[in-house]
């Protein structure tokens, strides 16, 4: 969600992703894969990409250090899974848990112009209310691509 808030907002977008799940972030409108591990910079800069003007750091597990070093400074770089942001001087965010903004102001900016929605939210699989125990059974699998949604049935 947040690429493609990227993406509606005019920003070029590169999404990283494990090989296996690099379709998922193709089919994000606007979105060019590339795939993680050491060589994505490297990748990128084989793409004609020799600047990084941002990065969002979505997985956690030791990704700021490359990402500073590719955006040009902490200040560049937001995590929302990294507990030792600090360390690197990177922010931290937990949206509405820690009394920040929650992001939904964004929203509006992907709902779309000329009834054409500019974002997708990909959905893997779909469960009623009564079904939530089995509902986060399946959030749990790998890979965890794509929302496991629960349906409202009781309305
Ligand atoms: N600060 C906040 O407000 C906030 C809010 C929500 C979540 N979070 C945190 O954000 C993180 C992600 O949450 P989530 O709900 O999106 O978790 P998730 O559903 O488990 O997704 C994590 C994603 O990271 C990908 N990934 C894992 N290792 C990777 C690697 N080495 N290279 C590339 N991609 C990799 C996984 O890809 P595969 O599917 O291919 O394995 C998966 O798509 C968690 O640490 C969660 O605690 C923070």
């Amino acid at each position: 969600m947040a690429a493609q808030l990227a993406v509606a907002r005019g920003a070029r977008v590169f999404g990283t992703a494990r090989e296996e799940s690099l379709p998922v972030v193709a089919a994000l409108a606007g979105v060019t894969p590339v795939p993680s591990g050491e060589g994505w910079m490297r990748s990128l800069r084989d793409g004609g990409i020799d600047r990084v003007d941002a990065a969002l750091d979505a997985r956690g597990g030791g990704a700021l250090p490359a990402l500073v070093a590719a955006a040009g400074g902490p200040e560049r770089v937001v995590t929302i899974a990294d507990p030792a942001a600090a360390e690197h001087g990177v922010r931290f965010t937990r949206g509405s848990l820690a009394g920040e903004p929650t992001g939904h102001h964004g929203l509006t900016t992907i709902a779309g112009s000329g009834g054409r929605p500019a974002a997708t939210m990909p959905i893997r699989a779909t469960f009623p209310f009564s079904e939530a125990p089995a509902a986060h059974d399946a959030a749990q699998t790998r890979p965890a691509w794509r929302r496991v949604a629960l349906l409202n049935d009781r309305v």
